[in-house]
């Protein structure tokens, strides 16, 4: 056992307000779309009215003459970009790859006029035949090199068909998650701007250093030229950590017409191109013991992806982590249609793999007789089961435990269908979660005042996790100081460059580098004596070498996850009267911003359960519930009575701080507790999201 990473921690683990929290409440943090340059013009995306074929002809003539345009771009006058990216070759094209692909932008004097203009614009387009629908047995489903994160496509071990056939209880069943949108609360804008041979871009972006990278390669120029402002973003789920067609859009355009351009999406823009979680059809194959004792695994997946680019979400990668058995495969195919490419949303392959595989454990519990806290209980690996690798920590029996003593689960009578409270029928469900815990090189500066102030620069995203907090706590530590001491930068690619936020990764990743400057500047003031020389003195740390040479561990936080349900016996409506979930995520950094994200990871993962699903309409080949009138995401009558606790865990394995990512477990196994709970309610298991009432009528 190596020390304990909480040792002389006085911060880190305190309940701090967000820095920033007063200039949000009250207006004074401004966002992307807030930033106003002189001599603005406003440009408004065209989105394709076909859903395959090729634009012939854009009338920019007519447009030209209109008041207050200034520009009309399309292919036919668009300037070249150096990218082999399909999704980023915006206007290069005649080709239309899915229906509401940009393929013109309207610039004009005023919002209104631009958005009048795109409105009118006339586009001839010939059409060709398209396939937008996602089946499992699709002819041109595939296997793809490798998925999201780097992970193989396939893996196996022993011989899993062999062992079903021989198992003495088997579960096989198909499970489907629908497309879905992430709908952050700020929709995204760019703002464009270039000065000479230098581009600054305002964006809410979860990776400014990342696309600082992209529009530079895509302009051709130094990284240097282009400078990425992002301070504030009001939230993301993944949907502003990739470069997208906007940006791009916004940057040619501005450059085009030699002014500052804003693009502002709408929310029904939102439903088109920045991203998108792939549907998924999966089958789960479980056999085992009469005891429960796991067999075999089996998880296949087949996710969509689209003609342009192939992004492979990693469904069926947390299978390969949560339950021993000596035979197990797991596999992801693609298809490609004429869709946009989907993308990462809260938890990608995670949450709906997870939907797939603890609704299989709960069915197997059912099949066994056997109470599914103490299922899953007894399919504890005593390492990673396909990778051998010791786990740095693993709780998931002790947040089972703890969340079954909170929850009340003692007891519980196994019987679907035979709880009512007048028309409601009560049912209650558990379910897993994981996410991995990874970590990214990343660099950082420290800077020290005369006076006992210090600024620590670092090119993070605040997405509204609370990281400018937690940083200011990590680094207020490492220095010996107070948090007030302490003022955080971030959100600018012209600050030290540093990793995105997403994949749960971003305080494992940037805390290690502001807590490794902070040490090797507290080790040069103490050298000199103690004393701040006049000028100050600043510190550059990089951790590539440090998160490079890290000991081979599985590391994964887990959770336990509770749910209560009421369903209407004759409307078939679903609340979910509770949720409890007990999460084991290394040392916790801040009890407040923590379990806000886990609560609105489990409060996402409710609105997956019952309501959120993108509808694809065959014929026009595009989702037919493009704003949030239609798309529905629970409100606050449906979330009411959400509660997170963690265990504290003691991992000396993963980086300075002992922390793991807590932004993206919260939604992981959410869904399966409820379905579980519903078929607990009802005794009808519903395998496919969401849970309707006319599934359960
Ligand atoms: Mo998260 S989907 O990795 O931003």
């Amino acid at each position: 056992m190596t020390a304990p990473v909480t040792a002389g921690r006085r911060y880190a683990g305190a309940a701090l307000d967000r820095v920033e929290g007063l200039d949000k409440v009250t207006g004074r943090a401004a966002y992307a779309a807030d930033h106003r340059p002189a001599d603005l013009v406003h440009a408004v995306a065209v989105p394709a009215t076909i859903a395959r074929g090729e634009v012939v002809q854009v009338d920019v003539d007519a447009m030209l003459k209109r008041p207050g345009v200034v520009a009309a771009i399309w292919h036919g006058n668009a300037p070249r970009l150096a990218t082999s990216d399909e999704e980023l070759a915006v206007l290069q094209s005649r080709r239309v790859a899915y229906r509401g692909q940009y393929v013109a932008v309207v610039v004009a004097e005023t919002p209104e006029d631009a958005r009048e203009a795109a409105r009118t614009l006339r586009i001839e387009y010939v059409a060709e035949e398209h396939d937008v629908i996602l089946r499992a047995d699709h002819p041109r489903a595939y296997r793809p090199e490798n998925v999201n994160a780097g992970h193989p496509s396939d893996t196996g071990q022993g011989d899993p068909d062999a062992a079903l056939a021989a198992a003495p209880v088997v579960v096989d069943e198909e499970y489907g998650t629908p497309a879905e949108h992430n709908n952050p609360m700020e929709p995204h804008a760019t703002i464009a701007d270039w000065h000479g041979d230098g581009l600054i871009v305002h964006e809410p972006s979860q990776n400014v250093s990342g696309l600082r990278a992209t529009l530079a390669s895509l302009f051709g120029m130094p990284p240097g030229h282009v400078h990425v402002v992002s301070p504030h973003v009001g939230g993301g789920f993944g949907s502003k950590a990739k470069t997208l067609p906007h940006t791009i859009l916004a940057a040619l355009t501005a450059k085009q017409v030699g002014r500052p351009v804003k693009l502002a999406l709408t929310r029904r823009q939102l439903f088109v191109a920045t991203g998108y979680r792939t549907p998924t059809v999966q089958r789960v194959r479980l056999g085992a013991e009469p005891d429960g004792r796991l067999i075999a695994i089996t998880h296949d997946a087949v996710m969509q992806s689209s003609t342009l680019s192939e992004f492979t979400e990693q469904t069926a990668v947390p299978s390969r982590v949560m339950y021993a058995a000596p035979h197990r495969r797991t596999t992801h195919r693609v298809v490609r249609l004429d869709v946009p490419t989907p993308s990462w949303m809260r938890a990608p392959g995670e949450c709906p793999g997870m939907f797939a595989l603890e609704s299989a454990m709960d069915e197997l519990a059912i099949a066994c007789g056997v109470d599914p806290v103490e299922l899953r209980v007894r399919n504890e690996p005593a390492a990673g089961p396909e990778s051998g690798l010791p786990f740095s920590s693993r709780n998931l029996v002790a947040c089972l435990r703890e969340g079954a003593r909170r929850f009340g689960w003692a007891g519980r009578d196994p019987r679907p269908g035979v709880r009512r409270r007048g028309r409601t029928l009560i049912g209650t469900g558990v379910a897993a979660s994981t996410f991995p815990a990874l970590r990214a090189p990343s660099s950082a500066t420290v800077r020290a005042e005369p006076g006992g102030r210090y600024t620590v620069r670092i090119a993070a995203a605040d997405i509204g996790t609370g990281a400018r907090t937690v940083l200011t706590q990590i680094a207020a530590d490492a220095l010996g100081t107070a948090p007030a001491a302490v003022t955080v930068e971030l959100g600018d690619s012209a600050l030290p460059p540093a990793p995105v936020a997403g994949g749960s990764m971003g305080t494992a990743s940037w805390g290690t580098a502001v807590v490794r400057a902070c040490e090797e500047l507290a080790a040069r003031l103490e050298a000199a004596g103690g004393t701040v020389p006049d000028g100050g003195l600043e510190v550059t740390a990089d951790t590539g070498r440090e998160v490079r040479a890290q000991e081979r561990y599985s590391r994964h936080a887990f959770g336990a996850q509770f749910a209560e349900v009421g369903v209407d016996a004759d409307t078939g409506e679903t609340r979910v009267l509770r949720l409890l979930g007990v999460f084991a995520a290394g040392r916790v950094l801040n009890p407040k911003t923590a379990r806000s994200q886990f609560i609105g990871g489990m409060t996402m993962g409710l609105s997956m359960a019952l309501l959120e699903e993108s509808i694809m309409d065959g014929r026009f080949g595009d989702f037919l519930n493009c704003d949030l009138a239609q798309y529905h995401i629970a409100a606050h009558a449906d979330v009411r009575d959400v509660q997170a606790y963690w265990l504290e865990e003691e991992d000396p394995h993963l980086n300075p701080m002992g922390s793991k990512g807590i932004g993206e477990i919260g939604i992981v196994g959410t869904a399966a507790a409820i379905a579980n709970a519903v078929h607990h309610a009802t005794g009808v298991r519903i395998r496919e999201l969401p849970i309707r009432l006319d599934k359960l009528v």
